[in-house]
């Protein structure tokens, strides 16, 4: 089959390692790609955002499926492009994309079947935001959310009330966010930690994924600001078989039967942020696409044919699939440009990779070009480096040596992912 793939993150390049290697791929295409997936894949210069441009390349080159890797396409209804040429893609359409797109809308989802999620107030106007954060009586920080897509970037967890207006005067006033800043949600703060969960949705049944748990902020100890994400592991011991199928009949059952309520069938991956609070597990948010990094430690340890899995979702068929999964322990710590997730430079030469990969490391590359014929640095997340190993002490232990082996100018990585398990 010739696939194309779209984007041009660490999660796409563990996302084409998959499909690269299943036997059912003739020929596989990433739009854009980056420079480390060159060597499975041809890299399609373009914007995965530019709907036209892809239906085109689809159409033009008898592509037999298209996978969405990131969320901005599938809000933007790529899917549904696709479909009405009577093309095959994996990911939501744009009203299933809505659950990552709008977080007023997966709040009304959530809402149909009494999903636990963090109790909301829902705004249009700032002024009435903030004579109601000043109304608020709570020891605990208050959650500002922009409603529309904010690229990750429109939540802020305000430990007071000036910094709670602030937040609403950037969504609102300064509309820091362009139109998604039309309303916003002020949300009750959830305690506990965070859990990633990821399932494959075809409309009717579901698969779910390893658990995963990410490392938001940039430096040791969860400290510093937060970034797209500097590390990661898979499986997650606090989430339990048990946790998992109450998770599972709490809130997956009814999310997916509250977009049913709405006739929407979610077919692709849905993407659930968990907080388990001492009140049990509530959802954080919704996402309509795999996670970044939680792919580059979930899908190393996936042992079916991703590719058998995603056109089993576009046909409605997973409930026919037995999908298996290693039981070994995932790593991926994040190299990532000095300076990052503030300013940073680019064009740093990389060097070592095929010798942290001799050693068996996975080395997805996120923010990487080629230029003058040598590996250079071009973006703030440089680099994933996964391990697998039977236990977490030696995955970590792996991941690290890898890491070690890599180098580039003002690379830095944090010295504690997978800690937390120990
Ligand atoms: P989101 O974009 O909704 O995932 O939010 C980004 C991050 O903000 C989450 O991963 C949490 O760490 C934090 N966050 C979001 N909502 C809440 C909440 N209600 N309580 C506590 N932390 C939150
Ligand atoms: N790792 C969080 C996300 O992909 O949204």
């Amino acid at each position: 089959m010739k696939i194309l793939l779209l984007g041009s993150g660490g999660r796409e390049h563990a996302i084409a390692k998959k499909i690269a290697a299943s036997p059912k791929t003739e020929k596989l295409y990433v739009l854009p790609g980056n420079a480390g997936m060159a060597d499975i894949a041809e890299l399609v210069p373009g914007k995965a955002t530019d709907i036209d441009f892809v239906v085109k390349f689809a159409k033009d080159n008898n592509i037999d499926l298209t996978i969405v890797g990131p969320e901005s396409p599938l809000i933007a209804g790529v899917v549904d492009a696709l479909e009405a040429e009577g093309l095959k893609a994996f990911g939501p359409n744009k009203a299933a994309a809505q659950m990552e797109g709008s977080k007023v809308f997966a709040k009304e989802v959530m809402d149909v079947f009494g999903v636990p999620t963090a109790g909301y107030e829902r705004f249009t106007d700032p002024d009435k935001a903030d004579a109601y954060i000043d109304s608020l009586n709570t020891a605990d920080p208050i959650v500002v959310k922009a409603d529309g897509e904010a690229a990750g970037k429109g939540v802020t967890v305000a430990k007071t009330k000036a910094e709670a207006k602030e937040a609403v005067d950037n969504i609102m006033r300064k509309k820091a966010f362009g139109a998604s800043g039309n309303s916003l949600i002020i949300e009750e703060f959830l305690d506990g930690q965070e859990a990633s969960f990821m399932f494959f949705a075809d409309g009717d049944d579901f698969v779910p994924m390893v658990p995963a748990q990410d490392h938001k902020r940039a430096y040791d100890g969860d400290k510093g600001p937060n970034t797209g994400g500097m590390g990661c592991y898979s499986p997650v011991p606090v989430m339990t078989p048990e946790l998992q199928k109450e998770i599972i009949d709490t809130i997956i059952k009814p999310t997916l039967a509250g977009l049913k309520a709405k006739n929407i069938r979610y077919r692709g991956v849905l993407y659930c942020g968990l907080a388990l609070t001492s009140k049990g597990p509530k959802v954080v948010e919704y996402n309509a696409r795999f996670g970044d990094p939680e792919t580059q430690v979930v899908l190393p340890l996936l042992e079916t044919d991703l590719l058998e899995i995603m056109l089993a979702a576009c046909d409605g068929k997973l409930g026919s699939l037995n999908v298996k999964w290693s039981d070994k322990k995932a790593v991926c710590v994040v190299m990532a440009s000095g300076g990052y997730p503030g300013s940073y430079e680019k064009g740093k030469e990389i060097t070592g990779i095929a010798d942290a990969e001799k050693d068996g490391a996975l080395v997805y590359h996120a923010g990487t070009s080629i230029k003058d014929g040598k590996l250079v640095t071009s973006g703030g997340r440089v680099l994933g480096v996964t391990a697998l190993a039977d236990s977490f002490e030696e995955a970590i232990k792996k991941a690290y040596e890898g890491v070690e082996k890599i180098n580039f100018d003002g690379a830095f990585s944090r010295k504690d992912i997978g800690a937390r398990v120990l």
